[in-house]
């Protein structure tokens, strides 16, 4: 597969100085923003108002992932605010091909995202209403967790449908990325690459980027 994109995810990055934290990674291919809301994950980061703000003033595309319960109420303000890329846990939702299409409808990707231990399988065949497919790699709710080996095998199933479906769908990865797990998860066929603690617990995170690209190329 097409090797993409480095997606730095600002869970790790500080909170309270988001302008100067999104300079950092201004060589990365989109800013990943982590909206969870205690229910879906036990975790609480930011909402709607925050993540338009972040859009304003960011230098590259936001990639928003919702980590959210009745994701099919929430998700389609997210596109009307003009975020490039809005991914939705199936989990979450009651009617994913509904979803994704409102949130193309109103000019946003759609993605769609997989907890570790939910099967591919059964999504195979609405690979053409999506825009990304969002293998998570780690529990949702907490950065700074290990790589999860056991999922290797759905990304290289995944990646298998994509390429025999013809269908445009990028294959991101999120949790655990380091500079040693990505190449695995490029191996399997991934494509976009979140990574939180490997960019911004580094000392030059535009440098972390770049070692992140240089490992994910095969
Ligand atoms: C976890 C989030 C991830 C998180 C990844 O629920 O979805 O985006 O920030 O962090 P690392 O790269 O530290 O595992
Ligand atoms: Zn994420």
């Amino acid at each position: 597969p097409l090797q993409c994109c480095i997606n730095p995810s600002i869970l790790s990055a500080d909170f309270v100085n988001l302008e100067a934290e999104l300079a950092r990674i201004a060589n990365a291919d989109a800013v990943h923003v982590d909206v969870m809301d205690n229910h879906f994950v036990p975790n609480l980061t930011i909402g709607l108002p925050v993540v338009e703000r972040i859009a304003q003033v960011s230098s590259i595309p936001l990639d928003a992932h919702l980590m959210i319960a009745e994701v099919d109420r929430w998700a389609p303000a997210y596109a009307d605010a003009g975020i490039a890329s809005v991914t939705f846990h199936v989990e979450a939702s009651d009617a994913p091909i509904k979803l994704a299409r409102e949130l193309r409808a109103r000019g946003s990707k759609a993605g769609m995202a997989l907890r570790p231990a939910t099967p591919v399988e059964p999504y195979l065949d609405m690979l053409t209403e999506l825009d990304m497919l969002l293998i998570m790699t780690v529990e949702p709710g907490f950065g700074g967790q290990s790589f999860l080996d056991v999922t290797l095998p759905k990304i290289r199933r995944a990646r298998a449908a994509i390429d025999g479906s013809g269908a445009n769908v990028a294959l991101q990865v999120d949790g655990g990325i380091t500079d040693e797990s990505i190449t695995r998860a490029a191996e399997a066929g991934a494509n976009i690459f979140v990574a939180g603690s490997a960019v911004y617990g580094a000392p030059s995170p535009a440098e972390a980027i770049e070692l992140l690209r240089t490992k994910a190329r095969l």
